[in-house]
């Protein structure tokens, strides 16, 4: 089968995946379910791996471990039960599915209290198991979530689970009246965007360096956004005194009650802590390896009162459960907003496997904040 992979020996001085044939999936384990992938999503995990900035040792010690010679990418997709082991009871070949990119042990002390999201041992797909840039995606069953494709289409459903991170991060507060500010408008900033403000948030402010997904996240609903220059985006990690005057004056000089760290960048960090009003709520989402600092006096920070999330993956099944509600209801909207802006239509944004090529793929992560992978 045609696949998605990277290889030990091309982590070093490359960039990209390799489109390579390899074996068909097997089931070896009672458990295991083989699924036809019909749309794989591109996120910025996946740019991370392609440029070599993210997940080097989860990807490179776990091949290892398996004594494999590669990995195959991928964590956002959607398609068809093809085959289930013998052990698999709640699903059939044919079944119409998504699943969550977690592979959780269900033993450790988080599994068994309810938070799946922090398991000690888990696995992701596409990093340190296998994953659905392939036509053929072998995962267990415990990790697979049957969606309705006479409500969610095929394209929508691809984007499940990264939608659920946003679903995820908004139920962290209540943020019905609130003042919210998202600091990055990537695909779940923008997501994030729609949920906030179908739960009715009082406004809702972007700050985006890119111009792209800018004018993207005005069509999804934001009230105003305001765009950051290149050089504040590379600020080392202090926050931007410009930027924050700018969310003051918004808020009156109050400040924000909710804060979204959505880009994964220090400075973008330590904007958020500084945008958010005393006694606000700070939500930590985007992430990158390696130390941060945190910018304000210590005395001022903690006299602020403010409390902090940090938001892991997607709770199992709840923000699945949430998901699936949004996106199935026609009447809010969401799933128009899902497939019209955020996939332009499909204009652009679906890449047929056989089309692809390292260019190809490097112009579509540069002209579309979201795409999809058909195989
Ligand atoms: N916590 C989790 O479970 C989890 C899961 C998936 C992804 N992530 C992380 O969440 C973040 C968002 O994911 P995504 O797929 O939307 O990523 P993305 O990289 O596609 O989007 C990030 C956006 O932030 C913008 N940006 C860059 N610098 C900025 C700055 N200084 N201030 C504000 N915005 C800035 C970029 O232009 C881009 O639009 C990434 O850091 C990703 O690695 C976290
Ligand atoms: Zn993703
Ligand atoms: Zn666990």
């Amino acid at each position: 089968m045609q696949a998605l992979i990277l290889r030990i020996k091309d982590w070093e001085g490359k960039t990209g995946f390799e489109k390579a044939e390899v074996p068909e999936p097997v089931i070896t384990k009672g458990d295991d379910v083989i699924i036809k992938v019909h749309y794989a999503g591109v996120c910025g995990t996946d740019k991370g791996i392609w440029y070599r900035q993210a997940f080097k040792n989860q990807i490179l010690d776990s091949i290892s471990a398996e004594k494999k010679p590669y990995r195959i990418i991928g964590h956002e997709f959607f398609g068809e039960v093809k085959k289930v082991g013998p052990k698999v009871k709640n699903l059939e070949p044919g079944d119409f599915v998504s699943c969550e990119s977690h592979v959780v042990c269900n033993h450790c002390y988080q599994c068994l209290h309810g938070q799946k999201e922090v398991c000690t041992n888990e696995k992701i797909l596409g990093i340190s198991h296998d994953g659905g840039f392939a036509e053929y995606a072998m995962v267990p069953a415990h990790i697979v979530w049957k969606t309705d494709t006479s409500k969610i289409r095929p394209e929508v459903a691809a984007m499940q689970e990264p939608f659920g991170n946003a679903v995820h991060a908004a139920s962290k507060v209540d943020v019905r009246g609130k003042t919210v500010a998202i600091f990055g408008l990537g695909p779940i900033g923008m997501f994030l965007t729609i949920v906030v403000k179908g739960l009715g948030a009082k406004s809702i402010i972007g700050i985006e360096p890119n111009p792209i997904a800018r004018e993207m996240a005005g069509k999804s609903g934001i009230d105003y956004v305001i765009p950051l220059k290149p050089s504040q985006k590379n600020q080392p990690y202090e926050h931007d005194a410009e930027i924050i005057r700018e969310l003051k004056n918004i808020t009156e000089g109050v400040g924000f009650d909710v804060a979204f760290e959505m880009a994964g960048f220090n400075s973008s960090v330590n904007n958020t802590i500084a945008a958010v009003r005393r006694g606000g709520n700070v939500i930590l989402f985007g992430f990158k390896n390696g130390q941060f600092v945190l910018d304000e006096d210590y005395n001022k920070l903690v006299m602020k009162g403010m409390t902090m999330h940090c938001v892991a993956g997607r709770q199992v099944w709840k923000t699945w459960e949430t998901t699936r509600t949004l996106m199935e209801d026609a009447s809010n909207g969401v799933q128009e907003k899902l497939f019209n802006i955020i996939l332009n239509r499909g204009e652009g944004t679906i890449l047929p496997i056989s089309e692809y090529t390292k260019e190809r793929f490097e112009d579509m992560m540069a002209k579309h904040p979201k795409f999809l992978i058909q195989f």
